[in-house]
């Protein structure tokens, strides 16, 4: 429906925004000048007992320095009630008094339409969820349990159960009197192009009503729990009322929750978003199984200045994460912005809190990047900047992301972040902690000590064990290269706990490079070369065969192939020691001991050697023995002091 010219302003000059505001918030009566109309109060949108919330009922907006949420009393209305644009303005000429004109017939007739549409969706909501409870229901019942969802997750996102009937939803709702056309036109079932019956477009899914801003139900996902559906997910039709790239789900919530300060997180999937509110992140939504589009964005930034992109850290996940960069920078303004929240690979938030918890989500959250880091990362990561061509290339697509910007202001700012980020690459590499390849960013945590300054880790006499293997491994693939493409996965995973061997891996994860000569070079620039001499320099480093034949492929795919071996069953034992460790809360002695015996043994059986090297090391396992004991001792001493 449109409004005739002339009438939104008449209802602003008629309409009091301190009354309206009023009616939601407790006024500073010290901080106010109701005389002068300038109101302050504890913000209605965000949790806090200061009043920055701030009402110029003359020019009739309101502003809060806290949350900075802002905007008339139309928008007011909209946020308080969760109501559209059009009902807001309803709402407020009713008060106001001022008629609603009389709408176009036409608008009236598809209004009608969409809300009969809307009607069906609600009936399908419910006959869904009583589905679910039902007999058929059962095995969903238990997927659903398996998933860790409880009933109250289930009601609060009235999830269902569509049973694997051919017209099950479609013979209920027609048996409640609902028109089979309003049926199929509400994307509950499909009439085949051959003109045969209609057939449920849901069977044998778990149902997730998805509803827009005003609470209507627009559509529907559905998960198979047969893992070999066709499709995992089925989402509804587009109709009507369904159109997947301007609808969010768990949006009207999320905007709520938002509105009281809540960040605005950006999953992939249903099950994402749903772990996420039950763990506290009420202000998640999630696009349609589709790339979030340009609609979607801007409803996100109508929300929240800077929502927060939670992606799996997996190739497909930044790609996606790229793909959103490009999308935004031409619409940015001023305010507007996107965060990076990148999960460890093949985890989504919904494995991420059912693994580690909402602390560790919460951690996530806090230490989201920002877009131009991101954008910095695109345009550097994997690749070496040791020639002016290759630099000159790296200011020009530098140059070409920030010129997509629109806003002047932002653009301007934009350059300098990456002329800042460009200006450690280059100039000063000795005073930068971070290597292109590396994820992360200058600005994660301080700058490390420059690596030729610090006293090795060797000479403290304090290397681990898995420290003495990833050097080794680490000091093989810097001379010979070519090995790098073999073992990029295992050394994607080695994450050195030495700072210095972290940054080495993380270059040579990086680098391009396989020629061992121009490696050097590589590394020299960067200031690694140091980190390579210290690790060159350990005895187990120097006399390994790889090292003593540089450039040997047999000998350096043998030797990394046996290093990566044992650490990873190292590190398996390490993990089932940090696990028995904590176990020691429970008082079970016994079964520490004995998963502690059995970690020892497995790690035996992993130092054992396999092709007859003579490695084996005694001094090694009396040194893991001490070690046990000494971390029992210790914790048993916690223990009593506690
Ligand atoms: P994922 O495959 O990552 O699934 O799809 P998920 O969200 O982790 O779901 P669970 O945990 O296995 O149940 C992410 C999102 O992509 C869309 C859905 O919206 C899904 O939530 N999707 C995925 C589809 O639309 N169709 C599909 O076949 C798969
Ligand atoms: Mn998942």
């Amino acid at each position: 429906m449109s409004l005739p010219p002339g009438f939104l302003d008449e209802l602003r000059t008629r309409t009091s925004l301190s009354q309206v505001v009023g009616r939601k918030v407790m006024w500073d009566q010290r901080k106010s000048n109701q005389a002068k109309g300038d109101m302050w109060a504890p913000c209605p949108f965000h949790q806090e007992k200061t009043a920055s919330f701030h009402v110029d009922d003359r020019k009739g907006f309101y502003y809060c320095f806290g949350c900075h949420e802002k905007g008339d009393a139309i928008s007011f209305v909209q946020s308080t009630e969760n109501v559209g644009f059009m009902e807001a303005v309803e709402i407020l000429a009713q008060e106001a008094g001022m008629p609603m004109p009389a709408q176009d017939p036409q608008a009236q007739q598809k209004a009608d339409r969409r809300s009969q549409i809307a009607d069906v969706t609600e009936a399908a909501v419910a006959w869904y969820r009583m589905q679910l409870r039902a007999g058929a229901g059962a095995a969903a019942r238990d997927y659903i349990n398996r998933r860790g969802l409880d009933q109250a997750a289930q009601d609060r996102f009235e999830i269902g159960y569509a049973p694997n009937a051919r017209q099950g939803a479609f013979q209920a709702l027609k048996g409640k009197g609902f028109d089979p056309e309003l049926i199929i036109a509400a994307g509950i079932a499909t009439k085949p192009d051959d003109g045969g019956t209609p057939y449920d477009a849901f069977r044998d899914r778990i149902t997730f009503p998805i509803r827009d801003p005003r609470g209507r139900c627009i559509g529907f996902g559905g998960r198979a729990m047969d893992p070999n559906a066709r499709a995992k997910y089925l989402n509804s039709r587009e109709t009507e009322l369904f159109d997947k790239g301007r609808a969010l789900y768990n949006h009207g919530p999320a905007r709520e929750a938002t509105g009281k300060g809540q960040r605005l997180i950006v999953a992939e999937g249903y099950m994402d978003v749903i772990a996420l509110d039950r763990a506290g992140f009420t202000g998640a939504v999630a696009p349609l199984g589709t790339a979030i589009t340009e609609h979607q964005l801007q409803m996100l930034w109508r929300i929240s200045d800077e929502p927060i992109v939670a992606l799996d850290g997996d190739r497909a996940g930044l790609q996606a994460a790229m793909r959103l960069i490009d999308l935004a920078l031409p619409l940015l303004e001023a305010g507007k912005s996107l965060r990076f929240c990148l999960l460890p690979q093949g985890t989504d938030p919904d494995d991420l809190i059912k693994a580690k918890g909402a602390d560790a989500m919460a951690e996530l959250l806090a230490r989201a990047e920002p877009m131009v880091t991101l954008l910095w990362q695109r345009e550097t990561e994997g690749k070496v900047f040791d020639s002016p061509e290759r630099r000159a290339s790296l200011d020009r697509s530098l140059r070409q992301a920030v010129s997509r910007i629109k806003d002047m202001s932002l653009r301007k700012h934009y350059g300098q972040a990456l002329n800042d980020l460009r200006f450690q690459l280059f100039r000063a590499p000795r005073r930068s902690d971070w290597q292109p390849g590396q994820r992360g960013g200058p600005h994660r945590g301080p700058a490390a000590p420059m690596a030729a300054t610090r006293a090795t880790p060797l000479a403290a006499g304090a290397m681990s064990d898995l420290d003495m293997r990833s050097a080794l491994i680490l000091a093989t693939l810097c001379l010979t290269p070519e090995m790098i493409d073999e073992f990029e996965n295992a050394l994607d995973r080695l994450e050195p706990t030495d700072p210095d061997q972290a940054r080495l891996a993380g270059f040579l994860l990086g680098t391009t490079e396989r020629d061992a000569n121009r490696l050097r070079d590589a590394l020299a620039q960067a200031n690694l070369l140091p980190t390579l001499e210290n690790l060159l320099s350990l005895g187990h480093v120097r006399i390994a065969p790889p090292v003593r034949s540089p450039g040997d492929r047999t000998k350096a795919a043998q030797c990394l192939a046996e290093e990566f071996a044992k650490l990873a069953a190292r590190r398996g034992i390490e993990d089932e020691m940090a696990e028995a460790l904590a176990d020691l809360g429970d008082g079970g002695d016994s079964r520490l001991s004995w998963r502690l015996n059995s970690a020892l043994h497995a790690r035996q059986q992993a130092d054992a050697p396999k092709t007859g090297d003579g490695n084996s090391n005694p001094e090694d396992e009396t040194a893991l023995s001490k070690r046990l004991a000494d971390l029992i001792e210790t914790r048993a001493w916690e223990k009593k002091t506690r």
